[in-house]
């Protein structure tokens, strides 16, 4: 039986009448622009994420963009961030001419830490930008003490992990701005690309990244600043409504899939591969991805073995941004961050998502078993 890495179909067939008949509303209406089906999603996003305002983007990366626009984040400002982690978290500060200060993670949550955060700002740190990877919060009660101690705005970037959860709260409950992406192989996926700033509780910041969004417009034809087109289409606001009843119960799926892989594969030893580890107390891994660690430079050949039986992976991600060739201006050199270059070296990601059966989990976690030599 062959396994993809995802498969959006059949969670699309259970929403497919309710948004066919959303959309030949939308047509009826022909108001496609932030309207009411924006209107309505940005109250409930914010209410699912425990905060007070939410203002729908054209993407993730927008989201994380007027974010940083609304702390007049510019020309020789930095914004500390890890190095491993998706392209747009550091992309966006680049776009407005600041530098991605870059710090290493942990290993055994793959995200950054106060610590390590703490060693990195300076007099020029404008905005402290944690990533919650692969659907695990960050460890936000230290990074936030550390940014409180100077007065540094905090930006979760929870593209990857709306509905995380630790120390009593959610993703989006932390900082004073948080991006949320909508991307289709989120957890909560749309039809194209969509994404969410949330502001916790600032309502001038809520002002300015409305405004933002639009240009810098208000009212109508009147520029206060440049801004930028991040408007959120209808037809995005209207699938993600439709499918935000269901997130909790995939949330849940995901999770039921990494507790039986985390029994089927107990045996896997260290000097094999180490199955990821939740490490937020009392928190919530929302997995969006399960990644492995595949020890002793096996992790390709691994990959190639289930692309053999028909089983597909994934490397999120092969190269930290300190070594990324547009990033090679800003000076950093190969070693600088070990834990995070050995976690490119040896991250696979494997299926995971809510509607796989379990022959399908069963098919994956032999393969990967098989590889190892065990049973
Ligand atoms: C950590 C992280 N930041 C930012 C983004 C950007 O989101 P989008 O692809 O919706 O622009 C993503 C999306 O994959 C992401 O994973």
């Amino acid at each position: 039986m062959s396994v993809p890495m995802l498969d959006l179909s059949i969670q699309n067939q259970a929403v497919k009448q309710k948004i066919l008949d959303g959309i030949g509303g939308l047509i009826d209406r022909s108001s496609f622009i932030l309207g009411d089906n924006v209107k309505g999603l940005e109250a409930e996003i914010a209410a699912y994420a425990g905060a007070k305002f939410g203002v729908g983007m054209s993407s993730g990366t927008d989201a994380l963009l007027v974010a940083l626009m609304a702390l007049d984040v510019k020309a020789g400002d930095e914004v500390i961030m890890p190095t491993f982690t998706f392209f747009a978290t550091a992309g966006v500060v680049s776009r407005l001419g600041a530098k991605p200060v870059f710090v290493d993670l942990d290993p055994m949550s793959f995200n950054t830490t106060g610590a390590l955060v703490e060693a990195a700002i300076t007099g020029r740190t404008k905005a402290i930008l944690p990533v919650h990877l692969f659907g695990q919060l960050a460890d936000m009660p230290a990074i936030l003490e550390a940014a409180s101690q100077f007065g540094i705005p905090v930006i979760e970037d929870a593209c990857q992990s709306m509905g995380a959860k630790g120390w009593g709260r959610s993703a989006g409950q932390f900082g004073d701005m948080t991006a949320f992406s909508f991307y289709p192989t989120k957890n909560l996926g749309a039809f194209g690309d969509a994404g969410l700033t949330i502001i916790r509780e600032d309502e001038a910041l809520h002002a300015r990244v409305r405004r933002l969004r639009v240009h810098g417009m208000e009212p109508v034809y009147v520029h206060h600043e440049v801004g930028m087109n991040g408007r959120m289409d209808e037809v995005q606001a209207l699938v993600l409504r439709a499918k935000l009843e269901m997130l909790e119960g995939w949330h849940e799926g995901r999770r039921m899939h990494a507790a039986w892989y985390h029994r089927r594969m107990k045996d896997l030893a260290p000097d094999e591969a180490r199955l990821p580890q939740e490490v937020v107390p009392d928190g919530r891994h929302i997995y969006n991805q399960f990644t492995l660690r595949v020890a002793g430079g096996r992790r390709d050949a691994l990959q190639a073995h289930l692309k053999s039986l028909g089983i597909g992976s994934a490397v999120y991600y092969p190269i930290c941004l300190h070594e990324q060739p547009c990033f090679e201006n800003l000076g950093y050199q190969k070693g600088q961050f070990p834990e995070s270059e050995q976690a490119a070296a040896e991250v696979l990601s494997i299926p995971v998502y809510p509607e796989m059966s379990e022959a399908m989990l069963e098919e994956v976690a032999t393969a990967v078993l098989g590889f190892f030599g065990r049973k």
